[in-house]
């Protein structure tokens, strides 16, 4: 079954725990979305709903993936706050549930955020991605690439510090007519 993508959704309660439910799940299946496994409700609820408050007051966007009635899959537009860099923006918190992965759902998210990126004007995503685990090639597969790393900048646990890989993805080359610039102004397709 494919998603029903929708872009900052009513934060309901429901819709809060049903989300702080998936970031624990995704975490303790050993996601790298902010937290090292074990985790509990307890621990996520307060940094998810950091993040619901800057979704709800801006400057941040919410992309929730539902199967059916319930989400599986979630993705911040982060904001980068200073207005050098108000032209792209981080993807954060990219995740799957563990029951439904390996079945596209992730390739369906990210080509929705980049649809999005576009249509919300930035020039580019950029994603930070904890070394070890191979998500680099996930990325790469969607047409990111490597741009940097801060080696060993992730300290997982003590003696296990693991590269933070920088990928990017480059908008500009496939704008179309109607799209407009972060700060509203149409785009020349051609440029
Ligand atoms: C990464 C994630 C979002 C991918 O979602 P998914 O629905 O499982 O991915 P898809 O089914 O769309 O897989 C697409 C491709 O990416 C590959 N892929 C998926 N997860 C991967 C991983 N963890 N490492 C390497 N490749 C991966 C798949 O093998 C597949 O390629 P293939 O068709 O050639 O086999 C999901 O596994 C997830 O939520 N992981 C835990 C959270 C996490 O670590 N997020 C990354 C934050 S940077």
């Amino acid at each position: 079954m494919s998603l029903h993508f929708v872009l900052d959704p009513e934060l309901t309660p429901e819709l809060r725990e049903e989300i702080v439910r998936l970031w624990v799940d995704v975490t303790n299946a050993g996601g790298a979305v902010g937290f090292v496994a074990p985790v509990t409700v307890a621990d996520v609820r307060p940094v998810a709903e950091t993040t619901f408050a800057d979704v709800v007051d801006g400057p941040d966007r919410l992309l929730v993936g539902y199967d059916d009635a319930h989400p599986v899959a979630v993705l911040v537009f982060a904001d980068n706050r200073f207005h050098l860099k108000a032209h792209w923006c981080v993807l954060k918190r990219v995740m799957v549930h563990p029951d439904t992965q390996g079945r596209g759902h992730g390739l369906a998210l990210m080509r929705e955020a980049e649809r999005l990126g576009r249509k919300l004007g930035r020039e580019a995503l950029h994603v930070t991605v904890r070394g070890g685990l191979g998500l680099e090639r996930f990325y790469t597969r969607l047409g990111y690439r490597e741009v940097g790393r801060l080696p060993g900048a992730l300290r997982v646990a003590p003696g296990d510090d693991r590269d933070e890989i920088l990928m990017w993805l480059d908008l500009t080359a496939g704008r179309q007519p109607g799209d407009v610039t972060s700060d509203g102004r149409p785009v020349n397709p051609a440029t």
